[in-house]
């Protein structure tokens, strides 16, 4: 333990700014071997720590025995310190290479169990995550999904809203029954949070407009490639705000992450392979009406009234190539606290669904609530809720509750499609599945 704090007190650079460092200055740095190869008397390392990777040579006859000794013995993975001279070199990743000098182990890693002979298939990348997630794509997920969390975090605060937090154990189903999670909670049902709109509904009119990032629960039955069973969700609120203003509180949001991730982590866009170009305001919309249209010009005939198909919606988001806002869904594909619009006697709901192009598919749903207590009240007994779980949000509307709207965008759907990955488990740490619990 006291030399592991030596190491710590005695690092003088992490491998981004021995990166920028001048010709000639001397580096100590603490990381794990990434690479290791051996080329005549020299071993090669590339050295990663949470910032990045630097190449590092250690000479047989320049360094000292004991360290060309380690440099020998040490495997791929290990955690260490190296310690020398930066020098440029066009052949480095970077441009530059540390000269070794100094060289210890830290921690010596076993055989390194994910190798291109072992990794036969994807699933055994996700048993071994705990180890996986250090590869070079893997960590460069995880940077742009929180540059994603912190340019919302941002955006929210910058235009004035309050974060919240709300319970993940509850007792109603914001999203419909068929996903719900259910718990045993001392011997009365409770359920994991679809989402914490409800909650977000009570919060506005104590601090008018609140967010909050928190995970999300869904009993998702079927195996896509954008479900997980617990995400995290971005959702805000807004008193005294129409349909509308949450539109435009939506596309100001993912135009700035985008922006903010294009511009503080394009390294790790192009380790994906990813050419972004952030999209700007307004985003284009299109009716539920022209949306379902278009499915049927496709071969895909959807009635008015039915939701639009996961296909349907591919489609559409395939032939886009920036996000765009699906208007004016029909009550009947909406759940229950949806806003209808009074001018269409259709039951058109003031909601939209925010679309990601290039077959990515929903990143976000939103709407205007109802605030009138009588109308949601013939909406929970019509739909035949259970009114005991709504008790205290339906009363929400006996107390001052004005127009309000707001939304839910997935930080991993939305992390999928600006890394521009096929399946959305890429996006979580830990992901959770239809078929993984674990790690
Ligand atoms: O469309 P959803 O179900 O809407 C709501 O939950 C609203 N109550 C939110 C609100 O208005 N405050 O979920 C919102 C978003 C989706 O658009 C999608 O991005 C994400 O949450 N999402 C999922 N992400 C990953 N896996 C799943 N199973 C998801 N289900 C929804
Ligand atoms: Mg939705």
């Amino acid at each position: 333990m006291q030399k592991r704090l030596g190491w710590l007190d005695q690092r003088t650079h992490t491998t981004r700014n021995a990166l920028q460092a001048k010709e000639g200055e001397q580096v100590r740095l603490l990381g794990w071997v990434h690479v290791k190869n051996q080329v005549g008397g020299i071993i090669f390392l590339t050295v990663r720590d949470g910032e990045g990777f630097i190449q590092a040579a250690g000479k047989k006859g320049v360094v000292s025995e004991q360290v060309f000794e380690d440099l020998k013995k040490v495997t791929r993975e290990s955690a260490v310190m190296v310690g020398g001279t930066v020098r440029g070199d066009k052949r480095a990743p970077g441009g530059k290479e540390v000269s070794v000098k100094e060289f210890e182990i830290v921690a010596l890693s076993d055989d390194w169990p994910i190798t291109k002979s072992a990794v036969k298939s994807a699933s055994y990348l996700y048993d071994m995550r705990h180890l996986s997630i250090r590869g070079r794509k893997a960590s460069a997920v995880m940077k742009v999904r929180a540059e994603v969390i912190s340019g919302a975090f941002e955006h929210f605060v910058d235009n004035g809203f309050i974060l919240i937090s709300a319970p993940t154990i509850v007792q109603n189903a914001v999203e419909g029954g068929s996903t719900l999670f259910e718990l045993n909670y001392f011997g009365s049902k409770a359920y994991l949070s679809q989402s914490a709109q409800l909650y977000e509904e009570a919060a506005i009119n104590a601090l008018e407009k609140v967010f909050i990032f928190q995970p999300a629960f869904r009993a998702e039955k079927s195996k896509t490639s954008k479900h997980l069973t617990e995400f995290w969700m971005i959702e805000a609120e807004q008193a005294f705000a129409s349909q509308e203003d949450n539109m435009k509180l939506q596309e100001n949001l993912l135009c700035h992450i985008c922006r903010r991730v294009a511009e503080k982590r394009s390294a790790e866009l192009s380790i994906l392979g990813r050419r972004f170009n952030p999209p700007e305001p307004p985003l284009p919309r299109i009716s539920y009406d022209e949306a379902i249209h278009f499915a049927s010009s496709k071969g895909i005939p959807i009635k008015w009234g039915e939701d639009i198909t996961t296909e349907a919606e591919r489609l559409l988001s395939e032939s886009q190539d920036k996000p765009f806002f699906i208007t004016g869904y029909p009550l009947s594909t909406r759940s229950f606290y949806h806003m209808t619009n009074p001018d269409d006697p259709r039951q058109v709901t003031m909601s939209a669904d925010l679309i990601a192009p290039e077959g990515h598919g929903e990143l976000a749903t939103g709407g205007q609530r109802i605030h009138d207590y009588k109308l949601l009240e013939d909406r929970i007994k019509g739909q035949e809720l259970p009114p005991e779980a709504f008790g205290w949000y339906l009363g929400l509307r006996k107390y001052g509750l004005p127009p309000h709207a707001g939304f839910g965008m997935g930080a991993e759907r939305a992390t999928k499609w600006i890394c521009g990955l096929k399946h959305i488990r890429a996006t979580s740490l830990f992901p959770r599945t239809i078929t993984r619990v674990t790690p």
